[in-house]
């Protein structure tokens, strides 16, 4: 069974063709990243705009690396949420279409099952129940999985998401966009316990996350920081101009690591809480933080420490791209063929704020 996956809910768009649900023939990603980046952040406006320019295209590249046509596909596959309402209408509107010219079912995805059915790209054999911990600019969100396509939400961030911090953090000192891969690099030079900064709501029994306290932490110690002459760096809170000092390269190392430590440890701390507590036998970490080498490292430290594997995917297959969109539509259609054979999908629409839910349920 061949499978077009679509996926164009927040900055990146992206076609893939699977085969049988594992086999990934081709992942083509168009990244809007030089388009953001004077902005510092994803304007939806922009971002719905080159998903109608890039889509095609994207698709063509998908469909010729595969080396198949449209007319060997058997399933088509979409984000219909969550994400941006104008970028998710772009993927839902052409992949209707095309299901409709073609004949072809069509299967509408949410955004988190395609992060977490990215890991079974590459570990089809994943032990249940497991941890799944959901990191990515817009969700933090930490599942217990007792099979494959269930989800009981534990918790989530109830602010910024993880990945959203290391975004605002690198805006704030004019590091650049996305923040997470920048912030990751320059904390590799730095050292995590030069500065403590906030680890929110450890202490308390929710498995919730709050990721805006350590913003403003690290927002008032760049601005009281002082210089081996007792100066200030910065005057006030617009950051401007970096300094170019090696001092200032070294402060500014320090915190990053800090900050990404802070932040790793919180996402550490409650998943190996959430392990222990519901007895899971493995632990998925997917979204785009989970290409952050500090939380690869330590999640690997804790599940050794509670004798549990744990599973990350490729970098690749981290951030958004559409191959997970079509291996979560290939399980959700295996499930109940019938129903997507049948189904009339032209009232399809995009749900910016979709709830994740099971599998059997819904079919
Ligand atoms: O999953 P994704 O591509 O898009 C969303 O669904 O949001 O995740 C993008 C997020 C951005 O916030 C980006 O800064 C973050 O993932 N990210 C990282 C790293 N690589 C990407 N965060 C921390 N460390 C990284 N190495
Ligand atoms: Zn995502």
């Amino acid at each position: 069974m061949l499978i077009l996956g679509i996926e164009t809910s927040c900055d990146e768009t992206a076609a893939a063709v699977v085969a049988d649900g594992s086999e990934v023939r081709s992942n083509i990603i168009a990244s809007q990243h030089t388009i953001h980046a004077a902005y510092g952040g994803v304007v939806p406006e922009l971002a719905c705009r080159s998903h109608i320019e890039n889509l095609q295209p994207v698709i063509a590249a998908a469909l010729e690396q595969a080396h198949v046509t449209l007319g060997d596909i058997d399933v088509l596959a979409v984000t219909h949420g969550p994400g941006l309402v104008g970028a998710l209408l772009v993927g839902v509107s052409l992949a209707k279409a095309l299901a409709y010219s073609l004949g072809k079912p069509l299967v509408a995805v949410h955004h988190l099952e395609g992060h977490i059915s990215a890991i079974y790209l590459e570990y089809p054999a994943v032990p249940s129940p497991y941890i799944a911990l959901v990191v990515s600019g817009g969700h933090t969100d930490l599942y217990y999985c007792p099979q494959r396509g269930h989800y009981v939400v534990l918790g989530r961030t109830r602010d910024d998401a993880a990945g959203e911090s290391f975004d605002k953090i690198a805006k704030m000192l004019h590091l650049g966009y996305p923040g997470g891969p920048i912030v990751d690099r320059l904390a590799q030079q730095g050292d995590p316990s030069a500065i403590h900064f906030p680890r929110a709501m450890l202490d308390k029994e929710t498995f919730d996350f709050s990721f805006s306290g350590v913003k403003t932490a690290v927002r008032s110690h760049v601005l009281q920081m002082r210089d081996t002459r007792g100066g200030r760096f910065f005057h006030d809170d617009l950051f401007w101009p970096l300094p170019t000092s090696l001092e200032w390269e070294s402060h500014r190392n320090n915190i990053m690591a800090s900050f990404q430590q802070a932040v790793v440890d919180a996402l550490v701390t409650k998943t190996r809480r959430a392990v222990v507590q519901t007895e899971a036998r493995a632990v998925v970490v997917v979204g785009g933080v989970a290409c952050n080498s500090a939380l690869r490292r330590e999640m690997h430290r804790t599940g050794e420490e509670c004798g549990i594997p744990v599973f990350f995917p490729s970098p690749i297959l981290c951030t958004d791209n559409a191959a997970m969109i079509a291996c979560a539509a290939a399980h959700r259609y295996q499930m109940a063929p019938r129903y997507y054979q049948e189904q009339c999908f032209l009232d399809l629409d995009a749900w910016p704020d979709l709830i994740l839910s099971n599998v059997l349920a819904e079919a």
